[in-house]
Parts: C-alpha cells; structure tokens; sequence
C-alpha cells in the first residue's frame, strides 16, 4: 500500500504523505502543497476535502455504517439513552452509573434559565420561525453566562457544556410555548432527561403531567439518532466558529442557523410539507416524483438523497421501523405514512433515483413521529438541534483540545484584474 501520492508539475515532482484512519480511510496531506508547489485546491462544497482527523464518528456511506466512538447506532438506539449517548460524545465512553448520575445533577444544577431571557423572546412575534428564535436565544445566553465564553481550560469547558445541555432545553420548549401561548415554567428534576424535556414541552397549565412511555422512549431515539454526523455543514459551522475562539454558545448558534437550510436540517420540515401536498393533491405521488426529476424545476424530492450515505442511510431504516411501532403504539392511523412508504418505494425503482444512488435519509421518516408524537411542523428542525446538541458539543470540543488553527479557506479569484480609478463625471 503506497503512503505517498506524487504530483507531477511544471516539471518537477512533489511527494505528499498518505494519511490513514482507524477504518483505513486514506487521505492526501496536502498541508505543504502551497508552500512546495504554488499551487491551492478547489472543490466546491469541500465533496471531496477533509477539514480534520476526528475520533468521534464513523460513518461508511457506501456500506450505510453510522458509529459513534465505536458503537454502532443500531446498538445505540436500541440498548443506549440519550444523556448516555450524550456523554459517550462528548468524553469519548460509555459512562458508568457514577459517572452518569454526577453528569445529570450537574446539568441539573444549570437548569435555570434568567428570567430576562423572557424578555427577548417575548420581542418575537409568535409567527417567528423557532430555528431563528432558538439561534438567537443561544447567543443571548451568552450575555447572561460570560464565564462559558472563554473557555480553554477542560474544567471550564465541562461547565459551559453542562450549562448549555441544560438550558438549551428549557429555550426549546420555551419556544414552543411561546407560540401556542402557554406560560414559560421550568421542568422537574425528579424526571430522566428526555423526560423532563417532554415536560417542559406540553405540561399543560391546568393539568398534571403524565408521562407516557411510549412518547418519551420515541423521543429519545429519535434524539439519539440525531446525536452526531462527523462532519455535515451544521457541524462544520460549529467547529469553523469554534476555530476562531469564539464560545461555545456563539459557535453553536451559528450551527443551528446553518442546521436550519431546507438542504440540511430544515429538510425535516420540508417533508411533512410535501408529503402533505401529496396528501392534499389526492396522493399523487407520480406529480412531484416528476417534478423531482425535471431539471426546470427546482423542487427536489425532500428527505433523499445525501453527500455522504449511496446507501440506505441507517438512521432512516430504523426511523421508519420505529414510526410504525410508535404509531401502532399510540393507536394512530396516519395517511402520510402510507403516502411515505409509497414515495420511497417508487423512487426506489426509479432509474432516476437508483442511478443516482438516492435513498431516504434521516429526514424521510422522522417527521412522521413528530407529528404522532404532537410536536408541530416547524419545531422538527428544532428537535433536530435538540438530538444533534452533543455532536456539536463533542466536535466542538475535539476542535478546541486538539488546538486545530483557524479556520480560513483559499480561493481561486476570477474577479477583474488591475484597474484604475475613473471619477464619476468621466464614467
Ligand atoms: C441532512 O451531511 C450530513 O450528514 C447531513 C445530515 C446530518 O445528519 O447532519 O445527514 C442531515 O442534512 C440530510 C439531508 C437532508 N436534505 C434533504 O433531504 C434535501 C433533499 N436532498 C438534496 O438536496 C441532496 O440530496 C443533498 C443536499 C442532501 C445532497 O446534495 P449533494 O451531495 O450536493 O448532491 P447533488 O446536489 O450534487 O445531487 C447529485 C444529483 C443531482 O442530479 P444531477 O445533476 O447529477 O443530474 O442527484 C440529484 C441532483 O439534482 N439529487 C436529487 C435529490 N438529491 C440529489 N434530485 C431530486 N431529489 C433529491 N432529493
């Protein structure tokens, strides 16, 4: 196995090292390229550039694998809770019972949120998007948290980590609860995590909460399955940040700005939209796989395809298994599901499709069980961020630890070249 690549160029010859991952992934360090060469690479959307060496996740997209720190997600999802999953994240294992019980009571130590946040939420409108009042509200919490800004030491970077997995819950169900006019109250740290947050979300005024088991295992499955994904453009954001020393809150309110593009995280929402439209158009599934396919219009078919997995993406096979359980569970009988499956399996014997390798990914399902869980439409991205906190908190991490320079692409410039001044009455 060769561990250098050479390049051939005006005549002269130039070596650069083989670097090669724990899964024998191999990639050209181009580190010296500039320097020996001249010469800087291009490739838009970086589909072929690796912006780091990271221990956190492994995903195969030709075999369909998702592993975090080692462990499959099919485990995970299945054996794992999320705070666990959380954990194993962001410090690199699986928590023993000590561990995890230390790691819910400091977050439960956080759970305050000051009470002048109300005051900026209550500036937005309630037809505010919640993926822009959620951005915002992260960076506002910064004002009212200044030790978790400069952290570099590990110490204070367990404290803004836990601070943040605690109060970033109460401003998502604080978001919601904004919308459908119900009083912003705090949660209940006698309950698991997962089900705290379910509290927070729809304890209705008049009524004592009751937990359900079913919603609350979906929930954290759902959130599992969202936990990390290496390096997707929300992740990338975190870390570029991140890179500039900016805190931890400030890189990950730009993460869920970024999370929010309808080509990302903000697919989730988009499926429902149109699967809905489906619905609404008597299912007529045939109209939008055309629409999908015809290069005049910009419609893509929403929760396919993805930059890394031509496989089945695993998150969506077991979302999809799981939207059946949840829904047989909870005694719903939901048309959209029906109007999914036939969608997936249409476009699953498209050449279109087929060709081009584009399968259901994480998105295609989950909004499914959102929606049987009772979670409005446009809070799916929300809960997205929600799941993917501590992927972003770990990458987050590894990026400042590993002291990883700033982040700061090239370019290739095909602007004007040189040219002088002209005063306005000579133009
Ligand atoms: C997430 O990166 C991650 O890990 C992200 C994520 C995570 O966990 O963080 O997995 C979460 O973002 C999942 C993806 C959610 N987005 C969607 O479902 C939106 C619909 N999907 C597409 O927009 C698209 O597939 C992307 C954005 C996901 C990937 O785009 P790429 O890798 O840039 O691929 P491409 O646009 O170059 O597409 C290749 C071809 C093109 O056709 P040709 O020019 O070759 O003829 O496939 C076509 C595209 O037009 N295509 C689609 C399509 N997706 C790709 N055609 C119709 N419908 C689609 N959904």
């Amino acid at each position: 196995m060769s561990d250098k690549v050479t390049l051939e160029f005006n005549g002269n010859k130039y070596d650069f090292p083989i670097v090669e991952g724990t899964e024998k992934e191999q990639a050209i360090d181009i580190k010296t390229l500039r320097s020996a060469t001249g010469l800087t690479t291009i490739d838009p959307g970086y589909k072929n550039t690796g912006s780091c060496e990271s221990a956190i996740t492994f995903l195969d997209g030709e075999k369909g694998i998702l592993r975090y720190r080692g462990y499959s997600i099919e485990e995970l999802a299945e054996k794992a809770d999320f705070l666990e999953v959380a954990y194993l994240l962001i410090f690199g294992e699986l928590p023993n019972t000590d561990q995890l019980a230390k790691f819910h009571a400091d977050i439960k130590k956080e759970s305050h949120v000051d009470e002048e946040m109300k005051k900026i939420l209550d500036g937005f409108p309630k037809s505010a998007h919640p993926m822009g009042v959620l951005s915002s509200l992260t960076s506002a919490l910064i004002a009212f948290n200044p030790s978790s800004v400069n952290v570099t030491s590990e110490n204070d970077m367990y404290h803004a980590i836990v601070r943040i997995l605690a109060k970033f819950p109460v401003l998502v169900a604080w978001t919601l609860r904004k919308k459908k006019g119900l009083p912003l109250d705090y949660g209940d740290d006698s309950l698991g995590y997962v089900e705290n947050i379910h509290k927070m979300m729809f304890k209705r005024p008049s009524e004592d909460y009751k937990s359900n088991k079913i919603v609350i295992d979906a929930l954290d499955k759902l959130l599992i399955l969202h936990a990390d994904h290496e390096q997707n453009c929300s992740t990338s954001t975190v870390r570029i940040v991140g890179s500039s020393h900016a805190g931890l809150f400030a890189s990950l309110s730009a993460g869920i700005s970024a999370l929010w593009g309808p080509l990302h995280g903000g697919a989730n929402q988009a499926v429902l939209e149109m699967l809905e439209a489906i619905e609404a158009d008597g299912g007529d599934t045939k109209k939008y796989m055309a629409k999908a396919k015809d290069k005049n219009d910009p419609f893509r078919l929403m929760g396919f395809g993805h930059r890394v997995y031509k496989n089945f993406d695993p998150r969506a096979k077991i979302i999809k298994v799981a939207a059946d359980e949840v829904l047989n569970d909870l005694g719903i009988d939901d048309p959209i599901l029906d109007i999914a499956k036939g969608l997936e399996k249409e476009a699953l014997e498209d050449p279109y499709f087929v060709d081009r390798k584009l399968y259901p990914n994480v998105d295609f399902y989950s909004g499914i069980i959102y929606r049987a869980l009772g979670i409005p439409t446009e809070m799916f991205t929300v809960m997205f961020a929600l799941g993917r906190l501590p992927g972003w908190i770990a990458q987050w991490r590894e990026m400042r630890l590993n002291n990883e320079p700033i982040g700061r692409p090239r370019q290739v410039y095909v602007g004007e070249n040189h040219r002088f001044f002209v005063e306005v009455n000579k133009r």
